[in-house]
């Protein structure tokens, strides 16, 4: 076991990888790691990932296509979560090709790294959506990892729920492990049977401006018919068998995109959280 991994994060965002890395330290699966470096270009996301780390923003190297890798400190992991609006079924499915000029296509920034960099990280980890397996993104992922494996990585990979560990969101993710010189084997993580829903993460105690509707509802045949407490003209149709199953449970009628006007059970998993989401939260069904 190394004794300090020292990690360097692209695209790091707030910095998810590294909350999980401080986890496995806390559960005594690493001893300890160091940032090293990470890039990112979004200012509250950069302030954010230094509130959230606790580290300087002078280790923030920013936009990844001004990098030069031989100026690099050396990492044993890199990891990168590369945008992936062009690559996402909700967005266009405009490119990860290189030449597409999208902001997908910058996940080859890393390969020119690491082509450039004086020693190479032992490890890297590529993640993003899972359509990028689908077959409209099957050659240039394909030209991707052909180019990893000519610089000696040995890739695993695959696609993974977060539902299958522990988590109620359904978000499903495609995870590349790319380990150098075959210098050890990986298994992704077996799935656990521990199930959770999202009545077990929300609050007990929630302020009432977050609750749409009062607890006054029109029982119409297995409909419940809630009006909007703000706006009657808002109207919310949950069916009570659905509700007890889980999943998707009803409609918010007012809503005119198919995927807003979603309910979700609070008995089950709530859906992926897209950054749309900030202005139009998904809706949880809770009994009270
Ligand atoms: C899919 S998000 C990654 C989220 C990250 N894994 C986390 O844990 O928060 C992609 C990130 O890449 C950043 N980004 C976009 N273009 C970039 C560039 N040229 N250089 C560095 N970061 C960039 C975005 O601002 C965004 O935060």
């Amino acid at each position: 076991m190394l004794n300090i991994i020292k990690v360097g994060t692209f695209f790091s965002g707030i910095g998810s990888p590294e909350k999980a890395l401080e986890k496995l330290k806390k559960e005594k699966f690493i001893k300890d790691y160091n940032i090293e470096f990470f890039s990112e270009i979004d200012k509250n996301a950069i302030k954010s990932y230094c509130a959230i780390h606790n580290i300087n923003e002078n280790l923030n190297l920013g936009d990844i296509t001004k990098i030069k890798g031989e100026d690099l400190p050396y990492c044993d992991l890199w990891i990168g979560g590369f945008p992936c609006q062009d690559i996402s079924c909700a967005g266009k499915m405009r490119g990860f090709d290189c030449n597409s000029l999208t902001r997908s296509s910058l996940g080859w920034e890393m390969i020119r790294l690491i082509k450039e960099v004086k020693i190479k990280p032992k490890y890297i980890i590529f993640e993003n959506v899972a359509s990028i397996k689908s077959k409209k993104f099957k050659n240039v992922l394909e030209s991707f990892k052909t180019d990893l494996e000519k610089e000696n990585y040995t890739l695993y990979d695959n696609i993974i729920s977060a539902t299958d560990f522990g988590v109620p969101q359904i978000r499903k993710r495609y995870f590349l492990i790319a380990i150098l010189n075959n210098f050890k084997q990986f298994n992704f993580p077996k799935v656990l049977h521990e199930t959770k829903n999202l009545r077990d993460y929300l609050d007990c105690n929630v302020n009432e401006k977050y609750y749409l509707t009062n607890n006054e509802y029109v029982e119409s045949k297995n409909k419940r018919i809630f009006e909007n407490k703000d706006d009657k003209k808002i109207i919310y149709e949950v069916d009570m068998t659905k509700f007890a199953l889980g999943g998707r449970c009803g409609t918010d009628r007012h809503c005119k995109f198919n995927q807003s006007s979603r309910l979700f059970s609070e008995l089950g998993n709530c859906p992926t959280l897209t950054a749309s989401n900030t202005s139009d939260n998904a809706k949880i069904v809770v009994e009270v």
